[in-house]
């Protein structure tokens, strides 16, 4: 007898037939004391348990109720009923755990539509919904896509710091990490926390990226890609920001922002169309709630494709490539700058841009994925690499229809002279960077790199609108439950 997912059976179909099988998982739900509906979250579909009540104590099919979870011993027959080409004939279900009719009342177990909210006040049950397992099961596919692609193109997977003495991008919204006992600090002379006292004898935080590092490894390796935790103390209580996140870092030696753009283009592309190939079934299945959602919206603010159809959209045509300063002067003729309807009018050459003027870019102006470059020295980075004009640097974002930015990148100084001059403009220590710096002075080459937030990608291709319902999870501020 052959211990089956519940995926394996359903792909195996008729073939299946008069096999005897084992399958375990979790009661959806109970018809008639008769038909359960299995599932073990190996796929989205359930496979139908048809239970022989005969074999059975009143009290063993009184243990089978939605939630439970079950081992079933049966053979594979023909269903007669309707949405399913096969079900078990059970012989033997034994009951692993029982779960209690009433208090599955409270929670998000039971079989009715839940909000989003409620979801995530119970994330620990979420996993067993429809909707976050498919959610769950497509992100696994895309991490393992991820890896996929940057193997296969050569790259070299390295594990950058978590603790880190420095802030890649200069924000300092950063998490601090000390074993200090916070009720009784130690003081120097001047009655400043003496961090040499601290766990690393110096001041050490969460990192908020691991690009500083892989500029580093790609000094050696040529191409390498970060892939870890990302942790932001940014007070930004949206639906685009969580406190900690995931986050692909390539880097690469010799790429000029030309090909860095490419980069990121082919790999979004290939990601987005190897999930097209290994999430067929949950991503219909959240392409019909999207359409369910759309249809409650207003007719205003609903999107004129349709999810799967957006993301064949994004497979198919070429991203528009525009200069900070032509977007610029889209923005300031746009109808919302002109009627004021933007939060954040845009007056001038060198206002930062909102996801506001983003999305305005994407959704309306374009219809079309864009990669924005060349953006004014003052609102970006350190580190990325300053362009003739004196003005602006070549950086790139990658703009995304209900995303806004997707990924963030840059091709990086290289010059020694001019790295250390605009750290000098940026406030930053060169001694607490000096082996940043070194990597300019042994053999500096052009090179270039990006950031992609996982759970953005996971927003776009499951077309959620929370990025708190893509991670198990979610870390933001107020909230660090489970
Ligand atoms: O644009 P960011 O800040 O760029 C960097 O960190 C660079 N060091 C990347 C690089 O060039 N190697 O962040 C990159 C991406 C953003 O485009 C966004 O997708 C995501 O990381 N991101 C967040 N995702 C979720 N929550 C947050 N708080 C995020 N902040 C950034
Ligand atoms: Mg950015």
């Amino acid at each position: 007898m052959i211990l089956y997912t519940i995926k394996e059976l359903i792909e195996k179909g008729k073939n299946a037939i008069h096999e005897d099988v084992i399958v375990k998982g979790w009661v959806k739900s109970f018809r008639s004391n008769r038909f359960i509906a299995l599932n073990d979250g190996s796929s989205l579909q359930n496979i139908q348990i048809v239970v022989d009540f005969d074999s059975m104590s009143e009290t063993e099919l009184k243990e089978i109720t939605i939630g439970s979870s079950l081992k079933v011993i049966g053979s594979v027959v023909e269903s007669q009923g309707r949405g399913q080409e096969i079900e078990i004939q059970a012989q033997k279900t034994s009951v692993y755990g029982q779960a209690n009719p009433e208090e599955v009342q409270e929670t998000i177990l039971q079989p009715k539509k839940h909000s989003l909210e409620f979801l995530r006040e119970q994330a620990h049950l979420r996993f067993r919904t429809n909707t976050f397992g498919a959610i769950m099961r497509i992100r696994h596919h895309a991490m393992f896509a991820i890896h996929d692609y940057f193997n296969k193109k050569g790259f070299f997977y390295i594990n950058t710091p978590i603790i880190t003495g420095s802030d890649a991008e200069g924000a300092g919204e950063m998490f601090h990490v000390t074993n200090f006992s916070l009720e009784n600090l130690p003081k120097n002379e001047a009655n400043e926390i003496d961090y040499s006292q601290d766990f690393f004898g110096k001041k050490t935080n969460l990192t908020v990226s691991g690009q500083l590092e892989a500029e580093a490894a790609a000094m050696g390796l040529g191409k390498v890609y970060t892939f870890g935790p990302t942790f932001r103390a940014e007070n930004s209580n949206t639906s685009r920001h969580l406190a900690e996140f995931w986050m692909i870092e390539p880097e690469v030696a010799f790429n000029d922002l030309d090909d860095n753009m490419d980069l990121a283009e082919d790999f979004l592309k290939s990601v987005i169309a190897y999930l097209f190939q290994h999430c067929q079934d949950d991503l219909q299945f959240l392409d019909e709630r999207f359409a369910q959602i759309q249809k409650e919206k207003p007719k205003n603010e609903r999107t004129e494709l349709g999810l799967i159809e957006r993301l064949q959209y994004v497979l198919k045509n070429k991203f528009v490539r525009l200069s900070y300063t032509e977007a610029i002067e889209i923005l300031k003729n746009s109808k919302p700058n002109k009627k004021k309807k933007f939060n954040y009018l845009i007056e001038e050459w060198g206002a930062d841009l909102q996801s506001e003027h983003e999305r305005y870019l994407v959704e309306k102006h374009f219809n079309s994925p864009v990669i924005l470059f060349d953006y004014p020295a003052k609102i970006k980075a350190f580190y990325m690499r300053l362009n003739n004009d004196q003005k602006t640097v070549r950086a790139m974002d990658v703009l995304f229809p209900g995303i806004g930015e997707i990924i963030g990148g840059s091709q990086r100084e290289e010059r020694l002279d001019v790295l250390k001059q605009k750290m000098t403009e940026h406030n930053i220590d060169e001694k607490e960077l000096w082996w940043y710096l070194d990597t300019r002075r042994f053999g500096s080459v052009p090179h270039s790199g990006f950031g992609l937030g996982l759970e953005r990608l996971i927003l776009f291709v499951t077309g959620m609108g929370n990025i708190r319902d893509v991670i198990p999870f979610p870390r933001y501020p107020k909230n660090a439950e489970f």
